[in-house]
C-alpha cells in the first residue's frame, strides 16, 4: 500500500495497522504492507515494508518522515510515488479543496491509471468529478472506495448500498458536519453566540482556522454529492448543489423555533433537487442529534424512514472506514 496524506487520518491509520495486525490477518486474511508514505515536504519507500512505527515517531519529533534515513526522498511529490511504487493500493488522504480538487484528483486518477485500486478520504476530487472517477475506475479495473468521507467511521454508504438492497431508496437528508451542528446545538441549549461557539469549536479542533468550508455549507454539500451519487444513482457534483450555511443563522431564530417545539439544524437534503440550508425540525425529530454528530435518513419504499446515527469525523473513526474499504478490496479478489 503507499498512502498520500499522513496527517491525522493516515497516521491514525498506520497506527491502526500495527495495533489490529494480528486480527486483520486472522479475521480477513489482510497483511497490509505500507510501502510508501507521502506528505507534502517528501516521501518515504521500501519494497520491504516501511518501519510504521518509525515513521509515526518521525513525524511526531520532526513533522517529517526524514528520521527514516535510507529510505526518505526529500521533495517526492504524491505524483511521483504512485508512478514508481509498486504497489497493490493507493489511500488517498490530503487535504480537501474545492475549487480544483488537487493535489487529490490527480492523485485519484494517476493511481487509478497505474492500475491501482483507490481508498479515497479526501472529499474534493469526489465532489468535483465522482462520476468521472467511477468510470476511470471502472475502464481501469481497479476498486475505488471512498467510506470515509461520509460519516467518518460510520458506515452511511455501505449501510444505504448493502443492507438496504431491495429498498427503493426515493429522497435521503442528513446533518453531515460536525462543526455546524455543535455551533446550532450549543446555540439552541445554551443561547450562547455563534462567533463565541465557533471560536470554542476551533480551539478544541472541531473547527478549521477558515471554516467557510464548515459553517458556510460546502462540507455538507460536498457529502451531499457523494451520497447522492452513490445511493440514489445521480451524476452530481458541487455546483449543482443550492448551498446556504448557518452564517445568518441568530438566537433570536434558534429561540423562536424553540418556542415551537423545534430547532435550528444545518440540513443536506436531496429530493427533486440538492440543497444545503438551514431548516427547522421538531425536536422529535429523529436527526435531531446533538453536539458533533451526524445523522442521515433514508426515505425508502417500502420500510419507510431509516436514519443511521454515528460520529461524523474524527482520525481513528475515519481510518476504521479505511480499514472497512481494504478489507472489501481483499474481498473482490478473494472471489
Ligand atoms: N480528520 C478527519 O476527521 C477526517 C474525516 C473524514 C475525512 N477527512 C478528510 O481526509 C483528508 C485528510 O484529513 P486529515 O485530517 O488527515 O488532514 P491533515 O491532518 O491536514 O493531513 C493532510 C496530509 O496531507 C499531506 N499533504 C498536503 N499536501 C500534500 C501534497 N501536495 N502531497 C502530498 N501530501 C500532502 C500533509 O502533509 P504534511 O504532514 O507535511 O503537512 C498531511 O500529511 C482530508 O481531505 C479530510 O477532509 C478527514
Amino acid at each position: 500500500m503507499l498512502l498520500v496524506g499522513f496527517g491525522v487520518v493516515g497516521q491514525s491509520f498506520a497506527e491502526l495497522v500495527v495495533s489490529e495486525g494480528a486480527k486483520l490477518g486472522r479475521d480477513f486474511g489482510l497483511r497490509p504492507k505500507i510501502v510508501g508514505i507521502v506528505d507534502s515536504k517528501g516521501a518515504a519507500c521500501s519494497p520491504d515494508g516501511i518501519d510504521i512505527s518509525k515513521a509515526l515517531d518521525s513525524k511526531m519529533s520532526s513533522g517529517s518522515l526524514e528520521k527514516l534515513g535510507a529510505a526518505y526522498r526529500p521533495g517526492m511529490t504524491g505524483l511521483d510515488a504512485i508512478q514508481e511504487t509498486d504497489c497493490e493500493v493507493v489511500v488517498e488522504s490530503t487535504p480537501t479543496e474545492l475549487s480544483k480538487g488537487e493535489p487529490g484528483l490527480s492523485h485519484v486518477r494517476t493511481a487509478m491509471k497505474e492500475g491501482r485500486h483507490v481508498i479515497c478520504t479526501n472529499k474534493g476530487p469526489l465532489a468535483l468529478a465522482m462520476p468521472a472517477l467511477m468510470e476511470l475506475a471502472h475502464h481501469n479495473k481497479v476498486v475505488f472506495k471512498f467510506s470515509g468521507t461520509v460519516g467518518g467511521g460510520t458506515p452511511v454508504l455501505d449501510f444505504a448500498k448493502k443492507c438496504l438492497e431491495g429498498s427503493d431508496i426515493r429522497s435521503l437528508s442528513g446533518i453531515l458536519n460536525g462543526t455546524s451542528n455543535y455551533i446550532l446545538s450549543k446555540m439552541a441549549s445554551e443561547g450562547s453566540n455563534m462567533k463565541v461557539v465557533l471560536a470554542e469549536a476551533q480551539k478544541l479542533g472541531y473547527a478549521e482556522a477558515d471554516p467557510t468550508y464548515d459553517i458556510g455549507g460546502f462540507d455538507t454539500a460536498c457529502k451531499l454529492v457523494i451520497v447522492s451519487n452513490y445511493i440514489l444513482g445521480t451524476s452530481l457534483s458541487l455546483k449543482d448543489v443550492q448551498v446556504k450555511g448557518i452564517t445568518e443563522v441568530s438566537n433570536e431564530h434558534v429561540d423562536k423555533a424553540k418556542a415551537k417545539g423545534n430547532t435550528v439544524k444545518l440540513i443536506g437534503r436531496m429530493e427533486k433537487k440538492a440543497t444545503v440550508s438551514p431548516e427547522e425540525i421538531p425536536i422529535t425529530h429523529p436527526l435531531n442529534v446533538s453536539g458533533t454528530f451526524n445523522a442521515i435518513s433514508f426515505n425508502t419504499h417500502p420500510a419507510g424512514e431509516i436514519t443511521l446515527v454515528g460520529k461524523g469525523a474524527g482520525g481513528k473513526e475515519t481510518a476504521s472506514s479505511v480499514i472497512r474499504d481494504l478489507i472489501e478490496i481483499r474481498r473482490t479478489f478473494a472471489r
